[in-house]
């Protein structure tokens, strides 16, 4: 049974990139309502190209929005350059190998002490998935980790607050409840941190006046916001399939006990086989064509890099999972001027956590127990037990 539910996972991803990359790669999706494109160069010029693909869905959707006061949608994420520049450099120099080369022991610190009493058994997301990336976001922002719990509430009631899921009553509420408990959250950290600057993230956005002005409240909690959902949801999922890929994988877990020096490279090809975001949207500023299908203004665009990363056309043998495969040119991290600020953070928490996870658990790989639920993109697991005797 837990081995069907592994396999549905992996099934999912590949027959999703099967079924896109079939034809042209490129088709309008009913259900989503959207242009949907597969194929690797659409998919990176459809990232690359934001004058003609814009993040911005407020300004460009010609759809209503029932989402419209997701704090997302007003975030550096959902911007375009100009501002969007304005507003990345400001953080851009919290995120540099540097900055986060300084939070490497407390990440080695965290891991080791959640899996000091591991004992052939890992609640992989309980001790890990969640814990690791929420105390590094929070030292980075300069926040207590000890709201962990509020942080999982409401990223889960805020990444789910999108697209169709938005229609759903119980989606709405449990938005709302989250959106007034995090302004207020947030507004109280304001004051703190004005009162006694650290030099952490929050500081320097409270100081940034990037064209001549404060940034205002709203703006600086849709900021915060940002880091703090893309900061650990993404983490979380990455490590839970490494798990998954590596549990499926036996000979590949074996190769990265004979040779621990290949754990970023098998991080690299978790990110391509089943990677955490599987797509991102964007909305035609005017009309356009990808692969010959003309394209109106107003459109969403989904730009599925799960499917671009099985590209035949880039990736030999894309089905295989290839722990050493070198170069991997995946697109998981997105592309252009939203490339992923967090990058250098999330490769080397799950390096780190992954090298841990072979020496604690030095026998086969198992899923002990696993509970899946719908992600408005693919699967998301929920809950996982690693066993290994
Ligand atoms: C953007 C994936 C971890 C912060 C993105 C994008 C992707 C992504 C695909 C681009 C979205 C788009 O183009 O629309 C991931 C994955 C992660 C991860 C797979 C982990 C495995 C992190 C972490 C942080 C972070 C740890 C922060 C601590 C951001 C931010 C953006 C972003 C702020 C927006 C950048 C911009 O719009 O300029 N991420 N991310 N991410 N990510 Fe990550």
């Amino acid at each position: 049974m837990t081995d069907d539910v592994v396999t549905e996972v992996l099934d999912w991803c590949r027959e999703t990139a099967g079924d896109g990359l079939s034809g042209d790669g490129v088709r309008f999706v009913e259900p989503f309502d959207a242009w949907v494109v597969h194929g690797y160069s659409e998919v990176n010029r459809v990232l690359t190209d934001h004058s003609t693909f814009s993040s911005d869905e407020l300004r460009y959707s010609a759809r209503p929005i029932p989402h419209r006061d997701n704090p997302i949608l007003s975030s550096l994420s959902a911007m375009d350059p100009p501002r969007h520049h304005l507003l990345r450099r400001l953080v851009s120099r919290a995120f540099t190998p540097r900055a986060i080369r300084a939070l490497l022991p407390s990440i080695t610190d965290t891991v080791r002490r959640q899996l000091a009493d591991a004992d052939g058994e890992l609640d992989v997301i309980g001790r890990l998935g969640y814990p690791l990336p929420v105390r590094a976001i929070s030292a980075l922002l300069g926040v207590e980790a000890d709201r962990q719990p509020d942080f999982m509430r409401w990223t889960e009631a805020i990444t789910s607050f999108a697209g169709s899921f938005a229609e759903d009553p119980g989606r709405q509420a449990a938005f709302r409840t989250a959106h007034t408990e995090l302004v207020e959250y947030f507004r109280e950290v304001f004051a703190k941190h004005r009162a006694r600057p650290q030099g952490d993230v929050i500081d320097i956005l409270l100081a940034a006046e990037p064209d001549g002005s404060r940034l205002s409240d709203e703006e600086l909690i849709d900021f915060c916001t940002l880091l703090l959902i893309n900061g650990h949801e993404t983490t979380k999922t990455l490590l839970v399939n490494t798990v998954l890929c590596l549990a499926a994988h036996p000979d590949a877990l074996a190769q990265l006990r004979a040779d621990p020096g290949l754990v970023p490279d098998a991080v690299e090809e978790v990110l391509r086989f089943l990677p955490p975001v599987g797509g991102t949207d964007r909305f035609t500023t005017g009309p356009t064509s990808i692969a010959g299908h003309a394209i109106e203004t107003g459109q969403r665009v989904m730009a599925m890099v799960l499917s671009a990363n099985r590209d035949p056309r880039v990736f030999a043998e894309p089905e295989k999972f290839r722990p050493d495969r070198t170069p991997n040119e995946h697109l998981s991290f997105g592309h252009g001027v939203h490339f992923c600020l967090g990058t250098h953070l999330a490769r080397h928490e799950l390096a780190i956590a992954v090298n841990a996870l072979l020496y604690r658990f030095p026998g086969p790989w198992s899923v002990g127990r696993i509970a899946t639920g719908h992600a408005p993109v693919g699967i998301d697991v929920l809950d996982l037990v690693l066993v290994s005797p």
